[in-house]
């Protein structure tokens, strides 16, 4: 079995791609790297190395020693966090995209994963049933940087023939492990607080709509689009993909149908301008024709299973 490597293994959709990829692959393939100096208990069930993705000789040495083949790249951060640190935001999120696209480019790695975002759009993009291809003029440092990361992608693919395969995720709702720096990151902090019985003050307006997903739905797709035939992936820029959309007061009002004396009010902040840059519903038409992509949770769906699973222990 070739070695798999996900690096970025502790955050929201780490944790569970490593988890998933180990049931898939067997533990002892699917190694899990991040910066943390220690394995968290969920990730104990395999291989686990401390590593900086910006330290490119560390990096470069692992996968070359190892014989790693298939590189997960999700290290990054997320749009809120990078508005307030631009320049290591914009460090982060290319040199490490560089460091593996080469690696792949010079015949280490077969096949690369690099998560791109709804963040690529900006002010000035369709905001409904957001095309494939359409104008993309990202007016944040998180978007600009996936953006960039994208046009690598298709260039090293085009260039270099270089498998490099991506989507762009939605907003992701889990209950594993929590979100970070995100501006959807309301869709999935919600749910702690309403389990707290604790009114929830939402940074964004009642009617911001945006495109979300459940993390099963987003690893599914994540391995689908990575098992496709080498052929059928025709996009090598990134995939839109679409699950479910709804705003904080169709999610607070779901959410009552479990807990009805919930309360949320509404306290915007600097991540209402990013949300307002970005669609409010996605058309993936090129994922579903070219690798069968078909979401299986609506928005009723993902708070029933939130619901039942999210567990407050997490916050400590
Ligand atoms: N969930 C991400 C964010 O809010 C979007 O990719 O930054």
């Amino acid at each position: 079995m070739l070695k798999t490597i996900v690096i970025g293994a502790c955050g929201q959709i780490g944790t569970e791609l490593v988890l998933k990829l180990r049931e898939i692959k067997g533990a002892e393939n699917v190694i899990a790297a991040d910066l943390k100096v220690d394995c968290p208990e969920v990730l104990k069930g395999g291989p686990y190395c401390k590593m900086d993705i910006l330290d490119e000789t560390l990096v470069r040495e692992y996968i070359i020693e190892n014989e790693i083949k298939e590189v997960y790249l999700l290290a990054a951060l997320l749009s809120a966090t990078a508005e307030k640190n631009p320049d290591f935001a914009w460090k982060l999120n290319m040199e490490g995209l560089f460091t593996i696209l080469n690696l792949a480019k010079e015949k280490h790695i077969d096949k690369i994963f690099w998560p791109s975002s709804i963040a690529v759009f900006g002010p000035t993009t369709p905001r409904d049933n957001t095309p494939q291809y359409t104008v993309m003029e990202p007016s944040t440092v998180y978007g600009i940087s996936k953006l960039a990361g994208e046009r690598w992608c298709e260039y090293y693919h085009a260039k270099f023939d270089v498998d490099v395969r991506s989507i762009r995720y939605p907003g992701l709702i889990s209950y594993t492990s929590l979100p970070g720096g995100g501006t959807t990151d309301y869709a999935v902090d919600i749910f702690y607080q309403a389990k707290l019985n604790v009114p929830y003050v939402c940074y964004l307006k009642e009617d911001t709509s945006l495109p979300m997903m459940f993390m099963e739905d987003a690893i599914r797709a994540t391995i689908e689009l990575m098992d496709a035939p080498k052929a059928a992936v025709k996009i090598r820029s990134a995939y839109n993909l679409s699950g479910c959309s709804f705003t904080p007061k169709e999610l607070a009002s779901e959410i009552n149908n479990y807990i009805p004396d919930f309360k949320i009010s509404y306290a915007p902040d600097f991540r209402q301008a990013i949300a307002d840059s970005w669609p409010k519903s996605i058309d993936d038409s090129a994922a579903r024709k070219d690798w069968g992509w078909k979401e299986n949770y609506s928005t009723s769906e993902l708070v029933k299973v939130m619901i039942e699973n999210v567990n407050t222990d997490l916050l400590k």
